[in-house]
């Protein structure tokens, strides 16, 4: 994902551009639902409480900075994904926006699926239990190893993303006595962001097998031909934090029209079609994303649509929502350390953490929400930007936000939806220890990957 075709926009400058879409809310104490996990309320005394639980016990319990994961919020988006797909179609939680055992135990027992897309997260995948089947192995440069445990351990589907891959898996397969099934990732000329949606530079990226000049269907002429493959299917992903529709509708369409030339040239109709992942949720108030029974519908229709003027059985849909599921479900917990006001200008926050356990700001400029939990305020509102601790200027969590002006340090302040793409991207910049994830569900919370120590640090490192 290049920078500038990111979601969260270009970089402005260094005060707030007239217009921006920060402005002080009414309300600052007030917590949009749109951001905040699903049991995050304030308590009669004005303190966040999740899952039933104050934010204050959460910090002494567990220390600051820790992610903080509204379980039931997580089981019942997975419902919410599953019931709106339906019987006729799959739903794979994508691992990579954020994996853990606890987190395969809890799809395992919601009916999910799950995409993995490295040795790694296969092996937590296995250790938790996650049924075999149910598990998709995708990579664009998947090692031999990994090839020959997710054959071996007979994963339900091996995402094919190349030409010399065909020939791989095919040859792993064969040698181990097996007929691996497999769909083909293509890519379709659709490169979707958010509002954007730009048809061209498109086979300019490593994932896939372009449409274009006829090479996808080589590449399913020749694994047609191998013994240790059973092509089930067409896959398609088309980018990130993607709100609008359009893209998905011409992805699918083309998708359709290559099953379609398949069966023309091959006689055979394959059974599958995956959509890839990459809907977008809300991290400001700005954002407005699609429920997933709308996104269910949206794409069931389109597929119908296609396959019914192309003279094709609708095949089973198959879906990646990662962000979507888990992205909501979680905020960062900090506390306040040291404030530097900037006459004119903002006012720095600086808090425990930082880029070391959320690299999207960083990285693609994105925007984040930040709220003031361990208690409420009616001081007036202050434009802030809340950084890390770490070295280096670019080291910021949450660009433009208002906070109250009496923030103090021992505050405790959270960023809100920060699920997806955090823990997963989290690293020891600086030697930072990583956050805990801790889980809560009905007045009880318990760690599900602890917080890095310093032996941690050291045991990897032999001297
Ligand atoms: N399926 C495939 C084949 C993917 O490559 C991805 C994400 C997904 C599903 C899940 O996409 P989601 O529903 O979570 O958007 N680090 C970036 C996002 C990279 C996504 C890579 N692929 C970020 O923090 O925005």
């Amino acid at each position: 994902m290049s920078r500038s075709a990111h979601p969260a926009g270009p970089r402005h400058a260094d005060v707030l551009p007239e217009g921006h879409w920060t402005a002080p809310a009414t309300d600052l104490n007030a917590l949009d639902e749109k951001v905040w996990s699903r049991t995050v309320t304030r308590d009669a005394d004005g303190a966040l409480t999740v899952g039933g639980i104050e934010v204050a016990r959460l910090a002494e319990e567990f220390g600051t900075p820790a992610y903080i994961l509204d379980e039931s919020d997580f089981r019942a988006r997975c419902r919410a994904w599953a019931d709106a797909f339906g019987a006729d179609a799959d739903v794979f939680y994508a691992g990579k926006a954020f994996l853990s055992r606890a987190v395969v135990r809890w799809l395992t027992e919601e009916g999910l699926n799950l995409d993995v897309c490295s040795g790694g997260e296969l092996a937590t995948a296995l250790d938790a239990g996650m049924p075999v089947e149910r598990i998709a192995f995708h990579g664009n440069n998947k090692t031999v190893a990994e090839i020959e445990r997710a054959v071996s351990v007979g994963v339900g589907r091996i995402v094919l993303d190349s030409f010399q891959e065909i020939v791989r898996v095919a040859h792993i397969a064969q040698s181990l006595g097996k007929r691996q099934r497999v769909q083909i990732r293509v890519t379709v000329g659709v490169e979707a962001h958010t509002h954007e949606f730009i048809a061209t530079a498109h086979e300019d990226q490593k994932f896939g097998i372009a449409l274009a000049g006829g090479q996808a269907a080589e590449a399913v002429r020749r694994a047609l031909t191998l013994d240790g493959l059973e092509l089930v299917g067409i896959h398609s992903h088309i980018g990130s934090q993607i709100f609008d529709m359009a893209g998905f509708e011409v992805s699918a369409r083309r998708v359709v029209q290559l099953l379609a030339e398949i069966r023309d040239e091959h006689g055979v109709e394959l059974p599958e079609i995956d959509l890839g992942g990459g809907l977008g949720i809300a991290y400001t108030s700005e954002d407005d994303p699609r429920e997933p029974h709308e996104i269910a519908k949206a794409l069931g229709d389109i597929v119908t649509r296609e396959c019914e003027s192309a003279g094709l059985a609708t095949p089973r849909i198959s879906v990646e929502p990662g962000r979507a599921i888990v992205g909501p479900t979680a905020f960062t917990l900090y506390e306040v350390g040291t404030i530097k006001p900037l006459e004119g200008l903002r006012t720095y926050v600086s808090v425990d953490g930082g880029m070391s356990d959320n690299i999207r700001t960083a990285l693609y400029d994105a925007e984040y929400s930040v709220s003031l939990v361990s208690r409420t305020s009616d001081a007036e509102p202050m434009l802030v930007r809340v950084v890390g601790k770490h070295c280096e200027s670019g080291d910021i969590v949450v660009k433009d936000a208002f906070l109250p002006a009496d923030l103090a340090p021992g505050d405790l302040i959270a960023v809100p939806a920060t699920g997806a793409y955090c823990r997963s991207m989290a690293s020891n910049y600086n030697h930072a220890l990583r956050p805990p994830v801790v889980a809560v569900r009905d007045g009880r919370a318990r760690v599900i990957v602890r917080r890095e120590t310093e032996e941690d640090l050291l045991r990897l490192d032999v001297g």
